[in-house]
């Protein structure tokens, strides 16, 4: 199977984990797409969708499933994302698409989270992929450097790329996350830091693994 195959198939499985007549928290991704498309099969059986970015809203919206502003939203059963890694904990790096901030929010909504990706995804250590950090713009040289001294990671801006937020993201690269509660703690604490891609408060409680096998259900305390 493709990746592509296995993103389509996890997309599919993760239906079995809406709460029926619930408002669902829908991610951002071309894992996630596959989920929305599958979801506009059972959109008569949702209440809506709380979405995480621009580009998954405007997907849900034109299956004619309703988007509901997360502002209004006390809590929801279910949060259903990609990740760009994930470890034995359920602690993953998000943020590849650049939607990393409204992610967290939403899966701070979120009873749970259901993360959905292919095997390639799966990781012993966080910090192959480098690390997507959402930062007010003025502050991206100093974070640069506090990334450089504490950790030994290499900052890069990501050229010409704006979030739904209005702020710049740096991917910091040559990181060995074996602490994510730590950094995702110590960083988050940086003036100018909006997000930090590290999830590890917000973990995966289940994690569906797309395999040639088909899908293997991981869950985590
Ligand atoms: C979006 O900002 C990310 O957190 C995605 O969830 C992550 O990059 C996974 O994306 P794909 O499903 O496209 O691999």
């Amino acid at each position: 199977m493709t990746q592509d195959e296995l993103k389509a198939l996890v997309g599919r499985a993760a239906l079995d984990h809406v709460v029926p007549g619930s408002v669902v928290g829908v991610g951002t991704g071309s894992t996630v797409n596959h989920f929305i498309d599958a979801l506009a099969t059972i959109k008569d059986r949702i209440a809506g969708a709380v979405s995480s970015s621009v580009k998954s809203t405007e997907r849900l919206q034109a299956h004619g499933i309703p988007v509901l502003d997360a502002a209004t939203i006390e809590r929801i059963p279910v949060y259903i994302d990609g990740a760009d890694e994930i470890d034995g904990r359920g602690c993953m790096i998000k943020g590849g698409g650049a939607a990393l901030t409204r992610e967290k929010i939403v899966a701070d909504l979120a009873e749970r989270f259901v993360c959905i990706v292919d095997a390639s995804k799966r990781v012993e250590v966080l910090g192959r992929f480098p690390l997507p950090v959402e930062v007010i713009p003025m502050a991206a040289a100093q974070i640069s450097r506090h990334f450089a001294a504490m950790y030994g990671g290499r900052a890069v801006l990501r050229a010409g790329v704006v979030t739904d937020n209005g702020n710049h993201l740096l991917d910091v690269h040559g990181l060995r996350i074996t602490d994510p509660f730590g950094m995702e703690t110590e960083v988050s604490q940086w003036p100018g830091v909006v997000t930090v891609g590290i999830f590890a408060r917000h973990r995966a409680r289940i994690c569906l693994l797309g395999t040639e096998q088909g899908v293997s259900t991981l869950t985590f305390d």
